[in-house]
């Protein structure tokens, strides 16, 4: 445990070159909390700005029982990965558009943010305190948690006095048990995970609390996961619990557009491009139900998911497949995109910062 093993001091410069790696069962990673050495911790009032954080151990937060944030849901989360690199070296993927993911979702959410600057110097800073905990190349990565919320206090509804910008680690592996193996989705029929004008667009809790009844009944059921429609029409793909979804369909690449009810996710953008490079044609609008169980292929992509294919898609009760293994357009794509993410194919798209 965390308090048995010595920690190199901070102030030993030499500490992220000499590091060695933590003392854990490196194989088969999943996607749980390992706790880490550090957390990053910067605070601001309402109307005020962050200036400087600072870097605690690892550990329980205090709260006051009023924060806005316990009583109003006043909070934000990102999801970004570092990878260690075969010369040791560390690559983090895009972390700017986490800042700016972020700061939008704080607009919306009347919270205070960090600078690009201070959110991506404050993640390196987390990501080299606690570079131990980095998986050796090939075995996962460094799940990075920026938090943002309001944690001073409230009754009345109103935004919180002071907001919090925290960050915490931990490596993991496959986000799913199937790992690269396709998984099994339930279209949900009744609930819904965003409407218009909400917050479906933002990386706000509460859409993640939202989703968890549907997603526990899925589970029961066998399912990996929940695939949401549009509350309108009831029609149109939304996204699954943690993820975005694209439907393959010969040469074609489809999925749902940014219209304010899904969640702009990077790994999504970043599939986009790479799709658009490899030849095929992507295009970001309504795809109904009705084209996705006509599919050839579908995958997920998120930060966690990276890119999952998708076996099965369960609707009404009729359940429609898409082969055993991993679809090659999705395969090609995973590929493509984590060579680039773990520093094994050059960085034409200059997405990678290396640490
Ligand atoms: C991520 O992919 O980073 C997310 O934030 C999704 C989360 C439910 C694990």
């Amino acid at each position: 445990s965390l308090s048995l093993r010595p920690t190199p001091s901070l102030s030993n410069a030499s500490y992220s070159q000499t590091v060695e790696l933590a003392d854990i069962e490196w194989d088969n990673l999943g996607f749980g909390l390992q706790p880490t050495d550090y957390m990053y911790i910067m605070k601001c009032q309402q109307g005020g700005t962050f200036s400087k954080g600072e870097l605690k151990r690892f550990g329980n937060i205090e709260l006051n029982p009023s924060a806005g944030v316990l009583n109003y849901g006043q909070g934000l989360f990102e999801g970004l990965k570092a990878y260690r690199k075969e010369d040791g070296n560390i690559l983090l993927f895009r972390p700017e558009e986490n800042a700016l993911r972020l700061q939008m979702g704080a607009e919306r959410m009347c919270m205070p943010f960090p600078t690009v600057d201070q959110f991506v110097q404050s993640v390196k800073d987390t990501v080299l305190a606690n570079k131990r905990w980095i998986p050796p190349t090939g075995k996962g990565s460094l799940y990075i948690r920026p938090l943002l919320m309001g944690s001073g206090p409230v009754l009345g509804l109103a935004p919180a006095p002071e907001y919090t910008f925290l960050i915490y680690v931990s490596p993991v592996g496959n986000y799913f048990k199937e790992g690269l193996a396709p998984i099994n989705l339930i279209i949900e029929n009744e609930l819904h995970r965003a409407t218009p004008g909400g917050t479906g667009g933002v990386k706000t809790i509460g859409n993640y609390a939202a989703v968890l009844k549907a997603q526990s009944a899925a589970k029961a059921k066998g399912y990996s996961d929940v695939l949401y429609l549009d509350c309108v029409h009831k029609k149109y793909l939304e996204e699954v619990s943690s993820c975005n979804i694209f439907v393959v369909k010969g040469n074609n690449i489809s999925t749902p557009a940014i219209k304010g009810t899904i969640l702009p996710g990077i790994t999504r953008k970043s599939i986009i491009d790479v799709a658009r490079n490899q030849g095929f044609q992507v295009e970001e609008r309504q795809v109904s139900v009705d084209e996705l169980l006509d599919a050839d292929e579908v995958f997920c992509t998120g930060t966690a998911v990276v890119v999952s294919p998708v076996g099965s898609v369960t609707y009404h009760g009729k359940r429609v497949s898409y082969g055993e293994g991993i679809g090659a357009v999705s395969q090609q794509l995973y590929n493509t995109l984590t060579r680039l993410q773990m520093g094994l194919t050059e960085d034409v798209m200059n997405w990678t910062l290396e640490l």
